[in-house]
């Protein structure tokens, strides 16, 4: 009975789930060296958004951070995780910066690279997977889970074989959402050790709770390696903890082969951790959610739309909206809900049901998704609801051929007078807005203030949203613009008196993180603005009257 391996989460995932990733180097020194006696098979401590919130958020290098934990910890490999042709960012990145990504974190002592793509289109992990090879580092290929009529056992085997044809060394079930329930882990696990002669891993959340008792069935099918987190951190929407899965498997064919008394000790330091960020934690994130069961909605994107609800004064269309997720996500070929393809989703929901017209209002990022800037979906997108999206425009699939351009000398030229480090120019490439303030701050030495929960969200990516003109009515001798949809005058950019053409931008309005453009109905003059910066408009308000 072989017995199954445990990565650690804690320094990764599980603070990403539960306080934002906030944890910085200085909370993970003291206490590494005493993790690095315990045994674990590696330490998740690096990629999703831990790089992000270190430049971002909290002043440090998140080069610096691999390069420290390691002095102290040199006996446990270190693992990431990266996000495809997207590394650690929100887009595809060019082949090259995909390289020089890979080898800078092998060289700072990345032994396991974990990749996914949330659409499980494995050509988004080729480049990662091929740098990955040539450094001598270990690739493991992770398989996005989650639950629908396209996504059987027979598909995930298919995903994995393409996998396997690239030389990945391990395969991963990545459940992000914490969906797969016990059985499905058993036949899965089941089907992939058939197939493959690979080591498994799963990976999951508590979200739905279901967790661990599909780690056990997983251990069952001879899953191994399975993900936990140091007690105080786990649970909630972050993994199991190691403690509960040791206790389970004590007395089994399966038991855990770790120093569990010094788990115990290291759990009083996380405890005194969890302390000192208890302002971030929340009701959420700390409890099962069991309308992820309901609607098979994950609990981040459940709470999203009722905050992007609430801000819209329109909580009472909540149930419409969870009517209205699965039919777009049918219609759209059946995205993991996971980031961006959750908020994508979310948000075309949300639009059909206020604006009382299915995709009257298209957010780019939608439009994108549909042109197949995202990938290819697993089923195909529907023909009528494409046409309404993006006309008789071209879909394609093909990877852009501007990634194969060699663009790390033009990134480098651009800040050779910022940098102290070759790294640097690495971060100013995925980053290029928040790297460029981090040279900064690191020059005048100046901490940053305190960056809030909320700043957090108002530092999301906008896209900008292109909004069909709502049916323009006269009056007094006007045209009149109503607002096709509720949101935050954030932007006006006609003048009164001054002529305008039809179909050109007159308002900007912020709703639901996305940047909408409200555009003149007609030709003519602008008589008058009804609204100024700033102000909150339902759909319908009259914004301008045009002659
Ligand atoms: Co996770």
């Amino acid at each position: 009975m072989s017995k199954v391996k445990i990565t650690d989460t804690t320094l990764r995932d599980a603070h990403q789930s539960l306080i934002a990733t906030r944890l910085g180097t200085d909370d993970m020194l003291d206490i590494v060296g005493e993790m690095d006696k315990v045994g674990f098979h590696s330490f998740e401590m690096w990629g999703g958004a831990t790089f992000d919130s270190a430049i971002r958020f909290l002043n440090e290098d998140p080069w610096d951070r691999i390069t420290k934990l390691k002095n102290e910890a040199p006996k446990t490999p270190f693992q990431m995780l990266l996000r495809g042709q997207n590394l650690v960012g929100y887009k595809h990145y060019p082949d090259d910066i995909v390289h020089k990504f890979v080898e800078a974190s092998f060289d700072r002592g990345i032994d396991i690279f974990r990749i996914f793509d949330a659409l499980n289109d494995v050509r988004n992990m080729e480049v990662p997977i091929e740098a990955i090879k040539k450094v001598g580092g270990h690739a493991q290929g992770a398989l996005s889970y989650t639950i629908s009529p396209v996504h059987t056992i027979e598909y995930y085997i298919k995903v994995a074989e393409e996998m396997a044809a690239l030389e990945i060394d391990s395969i991963c079930i990545k459940d992000m959402a914490g969906l797969i329930n016990p059985m499905d882990s058993y036949n899965l696990v089941k089907s992939l050790k058939e197939n493959f002669d690979l080591p498994v891993c799963l990976h999951s959340h508590c979200t739905s709770g279901m967790a661990p008792t599909s780690y056990f069935k997983a251990i069952e099918a001879g899953v191994d390696i399975i993900d936990t987190a140091i007690g105080p951190f786990s649970f909630g929407t972050s993994q199991p903890s190691i403690e509960t899965m040791y206790a389970m498997l004590e007395n089994t064919d399966y038991k855990v082969n770790l120093d569990i008394e010094r788990i115990y000790k290291i759990a009083n330091y996380f405890k005194k951790l969890k302390d000192k960020y208890k302002g971030l934690l929340s009701e959420a994130s700390l409890s099962v959610n069991t309308q992820i069961l309901h609607f098979q909605i994950p609990g981040g994107m459940m709470s999203n739309l009722v905050s992007q609800l609430k801000e819209q004064n329109a909580e009472n269309r909540l149930d419409e909206i969870l009517l209205e997720v699965p039919k777009v996500r049918a219609e759209l070929g059946y995205p993991p809900l996971v980031t961006p393809l959750s908020q994508i989703v979310g948000a075309q929901a949300t639009l059909n049901v206020l604006s009382g017209q299915r995709y009257k209002l298209v957010p780019n990022e939608v439009k994108n998704y549909v042109r197949g800037l995202y990938g290819r979906p697993v089923a195909p997108i529907s023909k009528d609801i494409q046409k309404l999206i993006i006309g008789d425009e071209k879909v394609s699939y093909e990877k852009s051929p501007e990634l194969k351009k060699p663009s790390y000398q033009k990134f480098k030229d651009e800040v050779k007078d910022k940098i102290k480090k070759e790294e640097d120019v690495i971060s100013y490439a995925l980053f290029p807005d928040i790297a460029l303030a981090f040279f900064e701050a690191r020059k005048n030495q100046t901490p940053k203030p305190k960056i809030e929960q909320r700043e957090l969200e108002k530092a999301a990516p906008k896209e900008i949203v292109k909004s069909k003109p709502t049916n323009p009515l006269r009056t007094n001798g006007g045209m009149e613009l109503k607002s096709p949809l509720p949101g935050a005058i954030i932007k006006i950019i006609g003048e009164i008196g001054k002529p305008v053409k039809k179909d050109s931008v007159l308002f900007i309005i912020s709703a639901m993180k996305m940047e909408n453009e409200v555009v003149s109905p007609a030709s003519g003059v602008l008589q008058k603005i009804y609204v100024k910066e700033g102000d909150i408009v339902k759909a319908g308000d009259i914004l301008a009257t045009i002659a």
